[in-house]
């Protein structure tokens, strides 16, 4: 009834809106050729035209082309992901608007999934906010957390939305690479790749807000160790920063690694904003539903964001993703529950890409976690 009644006062004033502008045409008030200085863009999106996504789906429009960029993850979404999606949309009210901050029975369901890891109880509705994907979260933490003028760390290489988004704050982004250790004769890994403390120690000062983390790393697939993290959180507590950790990929971890969260640190917990995706956790990356995980202190400035951008996230998405965690949560130790099972698949597709890489001179960059794996192509010579 509330909604319905939005929409009524919404109608309204459109109705009021042509109104005015059919009475500015009587009275000649501006002509579109006088008003086209002020069409322009926000100063904010300056420079930000340009995407690589955009112009990877350009090129690879040419059918001669294989598109090695953009990806879908190439394992099916479980069956009863599917089927409890296809079971919700026949309910009525599930198609409905649901709560702006999360659907209730989802955020109860990533609460408690959740304080298993965390070893600490999290509240579903002021510790949790469920986001139009990762980026959805990105987003809100980003505009909820950085003004301008601040200063913002960021790993390099990057997942490519991190940079616009902290210029769209007014933010200034400062770069640090990850840099490799030279390798002989043995496999390059991902865990090569390795932050030099002393210069990550020189990007931090009174103007750093915080650090963009990502673990496990696109596009490097490097999984963070617990010495590494507690290098960046012993740097974070210092110079009294936040941490916006991107861990899309923390079920994806293979042999021999282990995710960790650094919100789990001592002193982080209050610090920290942990970013996931369902696109990555069920395969369902057309679903678009993420989430923030932290202290009620920081979430509640990316509810503000959200309520005053996308304000809701699709019901029965929301619906069916609860429902998919319930199975799961329940199984968690058997091996053969979705999280457990998704990596040792993608471990077996990884080792043969590495093979095939291999066989060709490529020299791949063998990833500990995530789904992408680096090669120097140019090595092929063409
Ligand atoms: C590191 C990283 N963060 C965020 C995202 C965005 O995830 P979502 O599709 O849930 O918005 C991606 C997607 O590829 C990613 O690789």
């Amino acid at each position: 009834m509330f909604l319905a009644q939005r929409r009524l006062c919404s109608l309204d004033s459109r109705a009021k809106f042509l109104k005015t502008i059919s009475s500015s045409k009587i009275l000649g008030l501006p002509t579109s050729a006088k008003m086209s200085l002020k069409i322009i863009n926000a100063k904010r999106i300056e420079g930000l035209d340009s995407n690589v996504w955009i112009e990877f789906t350009k090129l690879a429009a040419d059918p001669s082309v294989v598109n090695l960029g953009q990806g879908l993850p190439d394992i099916s979404p479980p069956i009863y992901v599917k089927e409890k999606l296809s079971e919700i949309a026949a309910i009525d009210s599930l198609n409905q608007y649901t709560r702006g901050f999360g659907h209730p029975s989802l955020v109860k369901a990533l609460a408690c999934l959740y304080e298993k890891f965390y070893q600490n109880q999290i509240n579903p509705n002021k510790e949790i906010l469920v986001t139009v994907g990762a980026y959805g979260s990105l987003f809100n933490a980003i505009q909820g957390l950085i003004d301008e003028g601040d200063e913002v760390i960021i790993i390099m290489p990057f997942y490519d939305c991190y940079e616009p988004m902290v210029r769209m704050a007014g933010a200034t982004p400062v770069f640090i690479p990850l840099r490799s250790k030279p390798v002989d004769g043995k496999k390059w890994s991902s865990s090569d790749w390795t932050l030099d403390p002393q210069e990550l120690a020189s990007k931090f000062n009174s103007k750093t807000k915080a650090i963009i983390l990502n673990t496990p790393h696109n596009p490097i697939g490097k999984v963070y160790t617990k010495e590494e993290l507690q290098v960046i959180a012993d740097l974070c507590i210092k110079y009294d920063t936040l941490c916006i950790s991107d861990e899309v990929y923390e079920w994806l971890v293979y042999t021999g690694n282990k995710h960790l969260k650094i919100a789990t640190f001592p002193g982080m917990w209050e610090r920290t904003i942990t970013i996931g995706s369902a696109g990555k956790t069920f395969s369902v990356t057309g679903w678009k539903l993420g989430w923030s995980i932290g202290p009620h202190h920081l979430i509640k400035h990316l509810q503000t964001v959200q309520q005053n951008t996308i304000y809701t996230c699709a019901t029965p998405l929301q619906e069916a993703l609860a429902q998919a965690f319930w199975i799961d949560i329940k199984r968690m130790d058997d091996p053969e529950c979705y999280f457990n099972s998704l990596p040792k698949e993608l471990e077996v597709k990884r080792d043969r890409m590495v093979h095939l890489l291999e066989s060709l001179g490529l020299k791949p960059i063998v990833p500990d976690g995530g789904y992408f794996i680096i090669a120097d192509v140019s090595l092929l010579g063409l």
